[in-house]
């Protein structure tokens, strides 16, 4: 399918609907896309990005529907493989070639595809590329989210070609985005999953993409956008510093004791004023529990003991959290034993890397009785006041 972006610019890349999982542990619920961009200018033409090796059919297909004979310059704003992986195959079809890219880049694809090193024309910060009445212009847009990602705009039709950045996992036949409630979610999604550990590096990078005042957006995942705004302020309010006033609580129970400690909690933090989102770390899924931490202020893992120390879901959870260092001010962590074990310095050294005020853990013996309903209800007011202390209480 070719959708048409500009006078001679068109998204040739592929919609991928069957996928279900990334980096064989992100769901991907909607499936996804692998834009490539083809811009055609009066004297050369180049294709930015390219898709994943197993969707070069598509790609090629929709190459040969335009009658393209001749591609000058792939412009390869990242060297993860969803992207740059059939420059390759492309490099065979069309042996002219150049690929265009940053020398970071040029390094990793080296490693990573094997592409020989004349085959590369290296370009930097602010350098541009004439193709005829089109402009190509490059963009450092690094830990969006590897080390070497990059930006080209497209100066005369003020397109910025942002790759995974502002991208969203979806699968969709539409050129640019128009179901915003769904999109909103798949792009936070996206966000949350790959781009959160990066945050204050990202907001430097909004600033530069919204700098270029584009008139769109059309990253290598999903939908354009044909209102940057929507995009650029969903990014800047997922980075900024705020908080809501919201507790997320991931929890394991073997055996209910754990479980019954949760729905005190969540009573207990209602009558606070706390707004509370649980998930179970059973049936919770990756994507699911990363979107919760995006502005969420506190984090409590709660976990029976197993094995003498936190189910081993629950240091999934603290790991995860750990590795995506979401901007919760506050972590807190609770559970049940039957006699003993290593919970709270297993989990503490899960989370070492988060910036946060860790709570006196909240530990008890079996099911939950009187006397741990009231530490329990003592737990919701620290969170609480911590929660005012903080400003995040309207
Ligand atoms: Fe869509 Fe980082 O690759």
């Amino acid at each position: 399918m070719i959708r048409k972006i500009a006078e001679g610019v068109y998204n040739v890349g592929a919609i991928d609907w069957e996928r279900t999982l990334f980096d064989e542990i992100v769901p991907l619920p909607q499936g996804t896309s692998y834009n490539a961009y083809l811009v055609i200018g009066e004297k050369k033409t180049a294709l930015i990005d390219s898709v994943e090796p197993e969707k070069m059919e598509q790609l090629l297909r929709n190459l040969e529907e335009l009658k393209v004979k001749r591609i000058d310059y792939i412009i390869s704003n990242h060297a993860e493989q969803d992207h740059s992986g059939g420059i390759p195959y492309l490099l065979e079809r069309y042996p002219e070639a150049m690929v265009v890219t940053n020398q970071k880049c040029k390094e990793f694809e080296m490693d990573l595809l094997h592409i020989p090193e004349d085959k590369f024309m290296v370009i930097g910060e602010g350098d541009s590329l004439e193709l005829g009445g089109k402009t190509l212009k490059f963009v450092m847009t690094p830990w969006v989210h590897w080390p070497e990602t990059m930006s080209t705009f497209l100066v005369e039709d003020s397109i910025a070609f942002t790759c995974d950045f502002f991208g969203s996992h979806a699968a969709t036949s539409h050129t640019f985005a128009e179901e915003y409630d769904h999109i909103y979610h798949e792009a936070k999604r996206y966000y949350a999953e790959i781009m959160m550990p990066f945050r204050q590096i990202i907001t430097r990078n909004i600033r530069k993409i919204e700098a270029l005042q584009p008139n769109i957006i059309a990253p290598s995942h999903g939908p354009a956008y044909r209102d940057p705004g929507f995009i650029i302020n969903a990014y800047k309010e997922w980075t900024s510093p705020n908080t809501k006033n919201e507790v997320l609580i991931l929890y394991v129970s073997m055996h209910g004791s754990t479980k019954k400690m949760v729905d005190a909690l969540v009573n207990y933090l209602g009558d606070e004023d706390v707004q509370v989102k649980v998930r179970d770390l059973v049936t919770a899924n990756l994507g699911e529990i990363a979107i919760d931490m995006v502005d969420v202020t506190t984090i409590i893992i709660a976990t029976s003991t197993m094995l003498a120390g936190p189910h081993p879901n629950a240091v999934y959870a603290a790991y995860i959290a750990n590795a995506l260092k979401p901007k919760a001010k506050v972590v807190g962590i609770m559970g049940s034993y039957g006699w003993g074990g290593r919970t709270v310095e297993i989990l503490k050294a899960n989370l070492g890397a988060l910036r946060v005020e860790l709570l006196e853990p909240v530990l008890i013996k079996g099911l939950p009785k009187e006397e741990d309903y009231k530490r329990i209800k003592e737990f919701a007011k620290k969170i609480a006041d911590k929660h005012r202390e903080l400003g995040v209480v309207k």
